[in-house]
């Protein structure tokens, strides 16, 4: 079994990859892992996810009580919390702005065209999520009607949330979102 300071390792280095490839600016986006039935690690609020150390990251419950930790917990945590009640499969979320996927959430644009096989087996068509105000119960209600179907959404006029079995598989969820949102705005100016 993974360590609780190894999946911590795991936290900072996707918090990198997330920054490094401009999905997220300053302390945009967050990212959480389950660790035991009702336990989740969570990055924590108002830091760049490029440059987090593992004693940064806060352990909470599925109500957002904190168990252990020096930092508070993401502002997003209650659309985490939602994800991990409502999908007892998936063990990751990771939430940034990555932007072509998100100029197409601005645009009100959902990502329906079949095109590459890749996106169509891993993630199939991506609806877009009503606007909800960052950290309040909206974000968490809009995502409910679509995540009984889908592993990655567009936030209107915000991001895109993905959800994984794993972290790496969460993350790289919003890598093919990102990279099927660029073909779809080549392909459609072409
Ligand atoms: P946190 O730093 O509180 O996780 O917020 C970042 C963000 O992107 C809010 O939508």
């Amino acid at each position: 079994m993974t360590s609780e300071y190894e999946i911590k390792r795991q936290i900072v280095d996707i918090g990198k990859r997330i920054y490094n490839n401009g999905y997220v600016a300053a302390n945009d986006g967050n990212i959480s892992v389950r660790v035991s039935e009702n336990q989740v690690i969570t990055t924590p609020t108002g830091v760049s996810k490029g440059f987090m150390t593992p004693d940064m990251l806060v352990k909470v419950d599925l109500d957002g009580n904190v168990i252990s930790g020096k930092m508070r917990p993401s502002s997003e945590l209650k659309m985490h919390l939602a994800v991990y009640r409502q999908r007892p499969d998936v063990n990751a979320v990771v939430h940034a702005h990555p932007p072509t996927a998100t100029a197409f959430a601005v645009a009100g644009i959902p990502l329906k065209t079949p095109t590459i096989p890749e996106v169509i087996i891993s993630l199939g068509w991506i609806p877009i999520a009503k606007y909800g105000t960052p950290s309040t119960d909206e974000i968490p209600r809009a995502i409910g009607e679509h995540l009984e179907n889908h592993d990655a959404i567009l936030l209107e006029n915000h991001g895109a949330v993905t959800v994984g079995v794993s972290l790496e598989n969460a993350y790289f969820k919003m890598e093919t979102l990102e990279l099927y949102a660029k073909i779809s705005l080549l392909a459609r100016l072409l």
